[in-house]
């Protein structure tokens, strides 16, 4: 097994699920802080102010906030040579719209890089992690709106100055193109594209490809920023990539997976790495009755501001049918859209398991881009136990990883230039998706509860020592335990 030389081998996190802290040294509100918890989306809230009656676990979650010295450390014991974190926009804009910077905020992170750095951990940050100021949902129906372009460049430009010699690797948006589907409003709506509580709508695929066209001005100008006063800069889109299947060789059910992974996967994709929009939107665009306004000089920034790099997460692969029947008897996780696939398992939250499915993935983006990739993602969600030993026994978890691992190795040999994974999540977080702590995803278990119980130790699972001695052989050595 081999890997190349300085492959950064790393954890992944999100401010909004990992930090806490939510209303300290001056942060101002998130939509994701006006979300309550809860294991069904049904169950799940967008508030217009924080209730008291509700649960909110991302306000503390696993509390990074004042955890971060002794969890980068652990980070350091395993081995990690890569960090993923987002930064909080309302920690450096309050309101997201303020015209100087909350001081605090900046220090914050300086600190968290200063920590990376004493380590030799290189930190990869996304600038907006499913994170958009409450104020500007409130004001603007959030990236409905044009004006929020602007006060992303502005965000943009401000960290880009504080941190040029702290950061190398940057990426605009996670998981932008989750603003494509309909997951419950809280992916699609709530956090990706900030839709306003204070305004009752429907879903309205025209609002959120709307709101997707200002998210790529906005992607393209801090680019565009990045090139001109920092070079050094790497700066990359990040796409949710699930490989579309059809469930039979029907040629229509081959035709489907095509369509829904063109416009659900590799769309987004298609428009920050050349710059414009492809040839299959069009028709898409049609038959749905989306017509995108886009200003005068759209097409230039478009064009002028292309990534340089690829970054993606991967958990689940989707199998789709044209057949009705077959849809309407199958569930997958992503509301609505496939039927599950008989020769794979499932998470405990339905979400496939396919390695092969990761090898696929890395083949497909390679040959149509030609970029340097890097796997920002990729993890499984388990409800765990500590053993009364304070132990986590997460052989799964190592299985589960392993078996990817294994394929990009497979996609290496392939010929994919692929130069990092981080793993999804470094320490046990707050779910995006259901709002839960006890959908665990990390190398490190916290105590800490649904209910707001908990002390926030850490704990190392088997698995932080199974990754730390892969990380140790570099992959060489992809050890069971
Ligand atoms: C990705 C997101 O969708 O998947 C993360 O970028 C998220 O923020 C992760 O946590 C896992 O999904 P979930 O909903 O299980 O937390």
């Amino acid at each position: 097994m081999s890997f190349p030389t300085n492959f950064l081998w790393g954890g992944a996190s999100a401010a909004n699920q990992y930090e806490g802290g939510y209303n300290e040294g001056g942060k101002g509100l998130a939509c994701a802080d006006l979300i309550s918890g809860g294991r069904h989306t049904a169950s799940r809230q967008i508030t217009t102010t924080v209730k008291e009656e509700l649960l909110y676990p991302s306000h503390e979650a696993t509390d990074f906030y004042h955890h971060y010295k002794e969890d980068i450390a652990l980070f350091a014991e395993a081995g990690f040579k890569a960090f993923r974190l987002s930064i909080n926009w309302t920690r450096i804009f309050p309101k997201g719209m303020d015209q100087e910077p909350n001081e605090a905020g900046l220090q914050f992170y300086d600190q968290v890089f200063d920590e990376c750095k004493k380590y030799g951990i290189e930190p990869v940050v996304t600038i907006a992690h499913f994170d958009v100021p409450a104020y500007l949902s409130e004001q603007y129906n959030g990236w409905a709106s044009r004006e929020v372009i602007d006060l992303y460049e502005h965000y943009a430009a401000t960290i880009f100055d504080r941190y040029q010699d702290k950061v190398n690797y940057w990426i605009t948006f996670n998981e932008i193109n989750t603003a494509t589907l309909t997951i419950g409003n809280f992916l699609s709506l709530g956090l990706q594209v900030g839709e306003s509580p204070f305004i009752e709508q429907p879903d309205d695929p025209q609002m959120r490809y709307q709101a997707l066209h200002h998210q790529f001005v906005a992607s393209t100008k801090a680019v565009k920023l990045a090139r001109e006063k920092y070079p050094h800069f790497h700066m990359g889109c990040m796409i949710s990539y699930m490989p579309r299947y059809p469930y039979t060789c029907h040629p229509n059910d081959v035709l489907l997976a095509k369509q829904e992974e063109n416009m659900h996967s590799k769309f987004c994709g298609d428009v920050q790495v050349t710059g414009k929009y492809p040839y299959y939107a069009k028709n898409y665009f049609a038959e749905h009755g989306i017509d995108i306004t886009f200003a005068e000089e759209d097409a230039t920034i478009l064009a002028e501001g292309t990534v340089d790099y690829y970054t993606f997460s991967y958990y689940l692969t989707l199998c789709v049918s044209a057949d009705d029947e077959v849809e309407k008897n199958g569930h997958s996780m992503i509301g609505g859209s496939g039927v599950n696939n008989p020769y794979l398992e499932q998470t405990e939250w339905n979400a496939m398991i396919d390695p092969v499915g990761l090898r696929i993935a890395l083949n497909d983006i390679y040959d149509r881009y030609h970029l340097p990739m890097m796997i920002v993602e990729n993890g499984i969600g388990v409800s765990e136990e500590l053993t009364s030993e304070g132990m986590v026994h997460d052989q799964y978890r190592i299985d589960y990883l392993q078996k990817h691992i294994i394929e990009m190795e497979k996609a290496l040999e392939d010929g994919v230039d692929l130069f990092g994974y981080t793993i999804w999540s470094a320490v046990d977080i707050v779910s995006a998706s259901t709002g839960e702590m006890k959908k665990r995803y990390g190398l490190i278990f916290v105590d800490k509860y649904d209910d707001g119980t908990g002390t926030l130790k850490r704990y190392k699972k088997d698995s932080f020592y199974w990754y730390k001695e892969l990380i140790e052989s570099n992959g060489a050595n992809l050890i069971v335990r």
